[in-house]
């Protein structure tokens, strides 16, 4: 079958379509039920059917004769740490880790809390829930206790798996005062705080009392054999920027996802079992967990797990040393990992070092990726590189280009066509389909198989958030254009998330903290454009009357207290204060105004402005804002 053939079946014979799919992967029982309801009437995939992710992912490979064969490579620069496992020696530490968590009395349907760097410890706690069906949840190392706290209430674990200390670049990141704050505040107790101790520098002063040694834990524990799990058991939850402060749990079932994992890797990345597959995101996001541990798993391929940077660890030359030493065949990586390199690297002087010939393709994605780097990518590294779209909420592409077809051909700027099993349309506010203009990127229900299940135990908000824009389709909350041969090319949200290098971020989470200092009125949170990042927040201020802090001190308070409550990823740093924020008539502030001027982009003047005076002022006010920056 060609990629059109494909296309149409997944959407006109969808339940045959996916049934074969499904066919794919071991199932202890093979679903009955294709396509059917759950109690929300939300579309749910197999769910008589009955797995284990943990199975697929590595006892399936042993018994199938490659037990030998490297499961995992771990690779450090910034701890000078490499290692290799084989999948019986994955095995053997996941399955000890599992039976451990049962001896602490986890069982299925519990849940977990992973906060970790990458490491393949995190990669086996992981898998170890999976193995006893416990949902886990990984949160970005990244993150502030804060943020630990709020899916901490929202999931209520009864464990949370940690590490000692991340590291980032040369600077270590002790996580055990941060989880200890977190504890802190947290609604309820986690019952058990297990501890990976990476014995970097004598850890000895963070422990506090009543933690459980990792190690220990593995050692004395008996391995824990696979259980069977409904397919649409939860697999786990992944919180993310929604367009309120409070992040969403997104939820994913199992056999679904197992299905449409092991259909990207065939088709869309085209890459064989056995072979190594890198996808260098951090565990905590969404391409963490279906390409750098679920997908190429399920798929026998070897996946790498690279702590370090794509610059400075120890030079923009890292990614190409890492493809050649381990014969790495696709790659995936955020276009802003490829900017830095770029930057650093211009002329592509450190590619000339490595030997490249098993490298394949190149995978973007997570934000738009600018025409000048994949010029760069093309001149310098000669494999192509290939954008594609996708979401936390989807957990695999939506949009991209089936490459195990060779005749595949890329359109620079497009994320590509439509997936096999989403049906995708632009429409405009209304509704009405749009054919090459700008309008909002919906999906018909159903969703294929591997797309949430929904919110953790919030329907209310998964209606509100996706289903009740546009009956009978999902609102990705991105806007997109298609042109006339159906390549579709995303323009960026239409919401109040931004992407910072590749992360997801909520302006509204960072308004709520702007806004609870106690000099601050009222305050807009904006993406504005960033050479390297894509994307950074740029918050302006209005100060209550009164008051007497200086504008230095206020932006200075405000980035601490947003570092301190989201964490340093959200690289909000310049906070500019005016007299007034531009608003409607109706009292709306207008933030896309503000971004347009900030970005110094041409703009009409909204037809809703209160008082078109204050364009003037703000613009005045930039500059000053800039000037003074750059001084
Ligand atoms: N733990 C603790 N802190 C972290 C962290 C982690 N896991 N990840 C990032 N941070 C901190 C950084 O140390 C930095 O702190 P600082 O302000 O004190 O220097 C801050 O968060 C911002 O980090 P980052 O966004 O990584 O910016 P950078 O300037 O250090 O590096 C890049 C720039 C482009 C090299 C980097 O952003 C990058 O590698 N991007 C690719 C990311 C990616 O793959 N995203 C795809 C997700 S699907
Ligand atoms: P996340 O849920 O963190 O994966 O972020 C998803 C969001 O990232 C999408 O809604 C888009 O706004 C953006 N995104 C992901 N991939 C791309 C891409 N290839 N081009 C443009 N934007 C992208």
């Amino acid at each position: 079958m060609n990629t059109d053939d494909l296309y149409k079946q997944s959407l006109e014979n969808k339940e045959h379509f996916w049934k074969e799919q499904a066919r794919e992967i071991s199932w202890f029982e093979f679903p009955q039920t294709i396509i059917s309801q759950n109690q929300n009437h939300y579309t749910q995939w197999f769910a008589d059917g009955k797995l284990n992710m943990c199975y697929l992912c590595i006892d399936k490979h042993i018994e199938d004769g490659f037990g030998n064969e490297t499961a995992i490579i771990y690779d450090s620069p910034v701890t000078n740490q490499k290692r290799k496992y084989t999948f019986y020696e994955a095995r053997e530490e996941i399955s000890k880790l599992a039976g451990g968590l049962l001896s602490l009395g986890m069982k299925k349907g519990d849940t977990a809390v992973i906060y970790m760097p990458m490491i393949p410890q995190t990669l086996f706690a992981m898998l170890a829930c999976a193995r006893i069906g416990v949902i886990h949840n990984v949160v970005f190392g990244g993150f502030a206790p804060n943020e630990l706290v709020v899916r901490i209430d929202d999931c209520k674990p009864k464990a949370l798996i940690t590490a000692t200390a991340g590291i980032e670049i040369a600077k270590r990141i002790p996580y055990l005062p941060l989880v200890e704050k977190a504890i802190e505040l947290a609604q309820d107790k986690v019952e058990n705080i297990i501890v990976f101790n990476r014995k970097l520098v004598d850890n000895q002063h963070e422990m506090f009392d009543g933690l459980v040694d990792y190690e220990e834990l593995v050692q004395k524990s008996q391995a824990a054999e696979c259980v069977s799990v409904e397919s649409t058991h939860p697999l786990y939850l992944l919180y993310t920027s929604g367009t309120t402060g409070k992040p969403k749990g997104i939820t994913r079932d199992t056999g679904g996802y197992a299905t449409a994992l092991k259909f990207s890797m065939k088709y869309i990345y085209g890459v064989e079992p056995g072979e190594t597959y890198w996808a260098a995101s951090d565990f905590g996001w969404a391409v963490g967990h279906s390409f750098s541990v679920y997908g190429p798993l399920i798929n026998r391929n070897t996946t790498v797990i690279f702590e370090g940077k794509p610059i400075m660890t120890p030079d923009a030359g890292t990614f190409w040393r890492i493809i050649s030493e381990y014969k790495v065949s696709v790659m995936f990586t955020a276009p802003t990992a490829i900017r830095a390199i770029k930057k650093e690297d211009p002329n592509g002087e450190l590619v000339k070092k490595y030997d490249l010939s098993h490298f394949r393709k190149q995978f973007l994605a997570g934000e738009r990726c600018d025409v000048s780097t994949l010029d760069w990518f093309a001149e310098h590294i000669g494999v192509p590189a290939i954008d594609h779209w996708w979401q936390t909420e989807s957990g695999w592409p939506m949009l991209g280009l089936m490459t195990f077809d060779e005749n595949y051909k890329i359109k620079r700027a497009s994320a590509g066509k439509p997936i096999p099993g989403y049906d995708i349309t632009i429409f405009d506010e209304n509704g009405y389909e749009l054919d090459a203009h700008e309008g909002y990127l919906v999906i018909k229900l159903p969703l294929p198989p591997g797309a949430l299940l929904g919110i953790w135990k919030d329907n209310e908000r998964f209606q509100s958030s996706y289903l009740s824009q546009f009956n009978g389709y999902y609102f990705s909350g991105d806007g997109a254009i298609k042109d006339e041969d159906g390549y579709i090319f995303i323009t960026g949200r239409v919401d109040d998330v931004i992407n910072v290098a590749g992360h997801r971020l909520s302006t509204s989470e960072m308004e709520e903290i702007v806004s609870t200092h106690p000099d601050v009125a009222e305050c807009a949170v904006v993406g504005i454009d960033d050479e390297l990042k894509g994307q950074v927040p740029f918050a302006t201020v209005v100060l209550k009357n009164g008051s007497v802090i200086s504008e230095e001190n206020i932006e200075k308070e405000i980035v601490k207290n947003v570092r301190e409550k989201i964490g340093a990823v959200a690289c909000l740093k310049n906070v500019m204060t005016v007299k007034r924020l531009p608003k409607t008539r109706s009292g709306k502030i207008l933030r896309k105004l503000i971004r347009t001027l900030v970005d110094k982009k041409e703009f009409q003047i909204p037809s809703t402005i209160d008082d078109e005076k204050i364009i003037d002022e703000i613009q005045q006010k930039i500059i000053a804002y800039k000037t003074k920056k750059n001084n």
